[in-house]
């Protein structure tokens, strides 16, 4: 049988941070930028990048050694999709991705989505959306240990070109909310690489939980109220991008980043001073973006303007930075 071709996009959230750790409301788009691959079936898993050092061996069902790298991203979707009832078929594979890694555009969520659609279609075994990104989800922790919410493999699953996906975490409902035309997402990582494996983001995790079981000092009332104010603000974004109010954004964005900074303390110096920058030189709005402890910030940019304002922020921040226009892009499919 012929070798067919899967994408999977990565997300810039634009607002809504740590909120699906607590079942709030979160507002990513899925970007042009993301993971294909190109599939055959196969008796085992075996793929390779020209990408990444080394290639993934695995049983069709998932098992066998998958190494420490982007393997064990592979192992851990194949057999979360075992758990859901996926024929042990296997696929000869080669994966491209336009993604930076680290970088805060989840790039590991694209590679688990992308591997998903794969394996799914070459087995003939249908998925709904939902259930699938949930899989994904569950193989990130599988894999990694990083107790992620919804959010990342939902807007690869669930993005529209020309679209954020407004998803309530707890419900799982979402719908999709235009972007105004001409305006371009600018995403600017800080380069320092963040890895949520070793950062705090668990840490926040258990304390948002604490707060939300009634937990009540002075450090967990900071975090409900990020929270609180967070999920807020997503309203208040998604009015404003309806009500094509857009000198709104500035203000909920630079908010939305001091939440970040002050209440949930996930930036970093970079990225506050990436944020100023931006706004600095032009941009409609601009706030840290994704896990935070490094990676992205995101700034909403007139598209006339975005490849300008990219260049000045840059200029302003140094040489260790590095900056992506993207547009709101589809989610996974199959390519034809
Ligand atoms: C990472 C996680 C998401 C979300 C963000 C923070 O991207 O994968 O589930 O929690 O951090 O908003």
């Amino acid at each position: 049988m012929g070798t067919r071709t899967f994408w999977a996009p990565g997300r810039v959230n634009l607002i809504g941070e740590y909120t699906d750790l607590v079942g709030g409301l979160v507002l990513p788009a899925a970007v042009d930028l993301g993971v294909r691959v190109d599939a055959a079936p196969a008796a085992r898993i075996s793929m390779r990048s020209d990408q990444f050092d080394d290639g993934v061996v695995l049983e069709a069902d998932g098992s066998g050694s998958a190494g420490t790298g982007w393997g064990r991203y592979v192992a851990a979707v194949t057999k979360e999709l075992g758990l859901l009832g996926r024929p042990p078929v296997g696929i000869d594979a080669h994966v491209m991705s336009t993604l930076p890694v680290g970088a805060g555009l989840s790039s590991s969520a694209a590679l688990e989505v992308a591997v998903a659609v794969a394996l799914c279609a070459v087995a003939d075994f249908d998925v709904e959306p939902m259930p699938l990104a949930q899989a994904a989800q569950r193989a990130e922790y599988r894999a990694v240990g990083v107790p992620c919410g919804i959010m990342d493999q939902a807007a690869a699953v669930f993005g529209r070109a020309g679209c954020a996906v407004l998803i309530d975490t707890g419900s799982l409902e979402h719908e999709l909310v235009e972007l105004p035309e001409g305006v371009a997402l600018v995403v600017i990582d800080s380069g320092i690489a963040r890895s949520l494996e070793s950062s705090r983001y668990a840490e926040r995790k258990r304390e948002l939980e604490q707060a939300l079981g009634g937990g009540s000092d002075e450090l967990l009332a900071r975090r409900l109220r990020h929270i609180e104010s967070e999920n807020t603000r997503v309203r208040d974004v998604v009015a404003a991008f309806r009500e094509n109010k857009l000198d709104r954004l500035g203000d909920l964005f630079r908010d939305g980043h001091e939440s970040l900074r002050l209440d949930l303390e996930v930036t970093t110096p970079e990225l506050d001073r990436l944020v100023e920058l931006a706004y600095t030189h032009g941009a409609l709005a601009a706030r840290m973006t994704g896990a935070g402890f490094g990676g992205s910030i995101v700034a909403l940019a007139a598209a006339a303007d975005a490849d300008a304002i990219a260049g000045r922020v840059l200029a302003g921040y140094g040489s260790r930075g590095s900056a992506y226009v993207c547009r709101a892009a589809d989610g996974a499919r199959e390519l034809t």
